[in-house]
C-alpha cells in the first residue's frame, strides 16, 4: 500500500469510529402548486402556524394556513425558484429577526438583511417576529410625553410614550412627512426610532431616508423596507419584524417610536395572500381576521411597568383613505384599535394649510394627560377658540364686514391657523412651541398678515436663543415654565413681533402709495 493510501484509510476509519449511527426524523412534504408568492404544500402533517419551511433549493417560507391536507406557505424568497413537485422540509423554528443596537443607522429588509451596502450587521440577539403583547399587569399608565416638534400635534393632540396614534388621510396629504418629522424631532431625545416602509415607492423611501439624514436623526433610526416588488411574505412580516426590533429597546428599559407606513398596503397584501390560499373573503374581500392581525400587532406598543423595566414603545401606524372616507373597512378597524387618530384632509392640504390636520376629526385619547405643563398653560383655550373661529368663518363668508367681538375672534382664529402651519422637516423645540402659543394667546399675532406669522415662526428660535437661552433650556429640560421664564419669553416675542409689524406697515404704505397716486 502506498503511504498516501494508508493515511487516507486511517483518517476514514477515524471518521467512521466517531460517527454515531442512528435514525433522524425528517419531515418532508411536496409542493403541489405555487404562484404569486404562495406555495401549497402537501404531506407535512405536524407543522405549526408560522413555522419556517425550507424548500429543496434553499428558499424559505412560513406556514400561514393549516388545512388538514394542504398547507398554505407564504414565501420569503422569489417564487420563480420554487416549482411544483419540489421537496419541502419542516424546520420546527419560527421566523426570527436580528435585533440590537448594531441595526441603528442601517436600512434592512424584513429579515434584517442589509439593503444599504454598508456590510454585514453583527448582532448577537434574535427575536421571533411574532411575539405576545405585554399583559395588563406588565403595563403602566402612559405618563411621559412624546415631543413631536409639530405644533398642531403637540398643542392639540399631544402624544404619550406607549400610545398608538393612527395617521390617516388620502393619497399625498403629507402622512409620511408628518411621521418622519416626528422621528426627526427625536434627534436629540432618548428615543430610538424605527421606520417600516411596506409597499412604498422607492422614491418615497429615499425621500424619507434623506430627510432623516439631513435632520440628524438617522443614527437613532432603523429603516426597514419591503418594497412593492418584494415577495408578499416579506411585506406581510415587515410590521411585525419592525415591532420586534423596537421591542428589544423597550424591553431593555429604553424608549422607542415606530412608524408603520402603511397598514392599508399591509392589509392589501394580507388580502392577496388570503385569496391565494383560498380563505373565504369577507367585507371588501378582506378575510375576517384582518382586524385581529392589526390589533395583535399594535397591542405590542405599550408602556411597561417599573417591574418590567419601565420602557415604552409608541406606535404611529399610517392608513390611506379614498376620498376622505374614514368609514371604509381598514380605517375604521384601525381607528378602533388605536388610542386616537390624526386625520389629514386633502382640501386643507390643497389650500396650503400644511400639515393638513383636520382639527375636528382628530383626537388623542391618552396623550393629553402627558402634555408638558408649559405647553398646556400656553395653549390655554386654543382648541375652543379655533373651533369657534371655524364656525364663525363659515357664516361670515357670505359677506358683510364683521365688527367688534366677531372681528377680533376672526383675527385670532386666522393667527391660530397661521401658527398651526409648519414647513416640512423643521420640528420645533418645546420652548419654541410654548413661545408661539404665548404670542397667539397674548394677541400679538392678530394684527400681522399671515406671511408675517411665517416669518415670525422662522425667526423665533434664533431670537429666543439670543435673548432667553436660560428660559429655553429650563423649559426644554423640565417641561415647566415659571413666571420669570414666561416674562423673558414674552419680552423676546414682543421684540420679534414689533420688528415684523414695523416691516408690515412699511410694506403696506409702499403698496398704498402708487394706488393712491392716480
Ligand atoms: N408641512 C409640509 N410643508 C410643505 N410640504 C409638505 C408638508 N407636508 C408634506 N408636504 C409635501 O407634500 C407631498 C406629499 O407628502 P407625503 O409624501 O408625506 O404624503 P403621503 O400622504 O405620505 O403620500 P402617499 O399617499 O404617496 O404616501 C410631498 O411632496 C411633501 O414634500
Ligand atoms: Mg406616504
Amino acid at each position: 500500500m502506498r503511504p498516501e493510501t494508508s493515511e487516507w484509510l486511517a483518517s476514514g476509519r477515524a471518521v467512521l469510529r466517531a460517527a454515531t449511527p442512528g435514525s433522524r426524523v425528517e419531515r418532508r412534504g411536496r409542493v403541489e402548486r405555487v404562484g404569486d408568492g404562495v406555495a401549497m404544500v402537501s404531506g407535512l402533517r405536524d407543522v405549526r402556524l408560522d413555522e419556517v419551511l425550507r424548500f429543496a433549493g434553499g428558499q424559505v417560507g412560513f406556514a400561514r394556513v393549516l388545512d388538514p391536507d394542504l398547507i398554505g406557505c407564504v414565501l420569503l424568497d422569489a417564487t420563480t425558484d420554487v416549482q411544483a413537485g419540489d421537496a419541502v422540509f419542516g424546520t420546527g423554528a419560527v421566523v426570527e429577526v436580528p435585533v440590537g443596537p448594531a441595526l441603528l443607522g442601517r436600512i434592512v429588509d424584513p429579515l434584517g438583511r442589509p439593503l444599504d451596502g454598508k456590510g454585514a450587521i453583527e448582532t448577537v440577539a434574535r427575536l421571533p417576529v411574532e411575539r405576545p403583547a405585554p399583559s395588563i399587569i406588565e403595563r403602566d399608565l402612559v405618563t411621559e410625553p412624546v415631543q413631536t416638534g409639530i405644533v398642531v400635534v403637540d398643542a392639540l393632540f399631544a402624544l404619550g410614550r406607549g400610545q398608538r396614534e393612527l395617521i390617516v388621510g388620502d393619497h399625498a396629504t403629507g402622512k409620511t412627512t408628518l411621521a418622519i418629522d416626528a422621528l426627526i424631532a427625536q434627534a436629540d431625545s432618548d428615543m430610538i426610532c424605527v421606520y417600516v416602509a411596506v409597499g412604498q415607492k422607492t422614491s418615497s423611501v429615499r425621500r424619507a431616508v434623506d430627510a432623516l439624514q439631513a435632520g440628524g436623526a438617522f443614527e437613532r433610526c432603523i429603516v426597514l423596507v419591503a418594497g412593492p416588488a418584494s415577495a408578499p411574505g416579506l411585506q406581510w412580516i415587515a410590521p411585525y419584524a419592525g415591532m420586534s426590533m423596537a421591542e428589544h429597546f423597550r424591553d431593555a428599559g429604553g424608549h422607542a417610536l415606530i412608524v408603520i407606513d402603511d397598514l392599508s398596503k399591509h392589509a392589501a397584501t394580507h388580502r392577496e395572500i388570503a385569496l391565494l390560499t383560498r380563505q373565504s373573503p369577507g367585507r371588501e374581500a378582506y378575510p375576517g381576521d384582518v382586524f385581529y392581525i392589526h390589533a395583535r400587532l399594535l397591542e405590542r406598543a405599550a408602556r411597561l411597568s417599573m417591574a418590567r423595566g419601565g420602557g415604552s414603545l409608541t406606535a404611529l401606524p399610517i392608513a390611506e383613505t379614498v376620498a376622505g372616507d374614514l368609514s371604509a373597512y381598514i380605517p375604521t378597524n384601525l381607528i378602533s384599535i388605536t388610542d386616537g387618530q390624526i386625520v389629514l384632509d386633502a382640501g386643507l392640504f390643497h389650500q396650503g394649510q400644511k400639515p393638513a390636520v383636520d382639527v375636528g376629526l382628530s383626537v388623542s385619547r391618552v396623550g393629553g394627560k402627558t402634555q408638558a405643563k408649559a405647553l398646556r398653560e400656553a395653549a390655554g383655550a386654543l382648541r375652543l377658540d379655533y373651533a369657534q373661529f371655524l364656525e364663525l368663518e363659515v357664516f361670515t363668508r357670505f359677506g358683510g364686514a364683521p365688527e367688534g367681538r366677531v372681528r377680533r375672534q376672526l383675527a385670532r382664529g386666522a393667527a391660530i391657523r397661521a401658527i398651526l402651519r409648519q414647513p416640512q422637516h423643521a420640528p420645533l423645540r418645546l420652548a419654541d412651541e410654548v413661545a408661539l402659543l404665548l404670542a397667539v394667546q397674548a394677541g400679538l399675532l392678530d394684527a400681522l398678515p399671515p406671511d408675517a406669522v411665517a416669518a415670525f415662526r422662522a425667526g423665533l428660535p434664533a431670537a429666543l436663543d439670543a435673548a432667553a437661552a436660560d428660559a429655553v433650556a429650563a423649559i426644554d429640560a423640565t417641561g415647566e415654565m415659571d413666571a420669570a421664564a414666561r416674562d423673558t419669553l414674552m419680552a423676546a416675542i414682543a421684540r420679534v413681533t414689533a420688528s415684523l409689524s414695523d416691516r408690515g406697515t412699511d410694506q403696506a404704505t409702499a403698496h398704498a402709495a402708487p394706488a393712491a397716486a392716480p
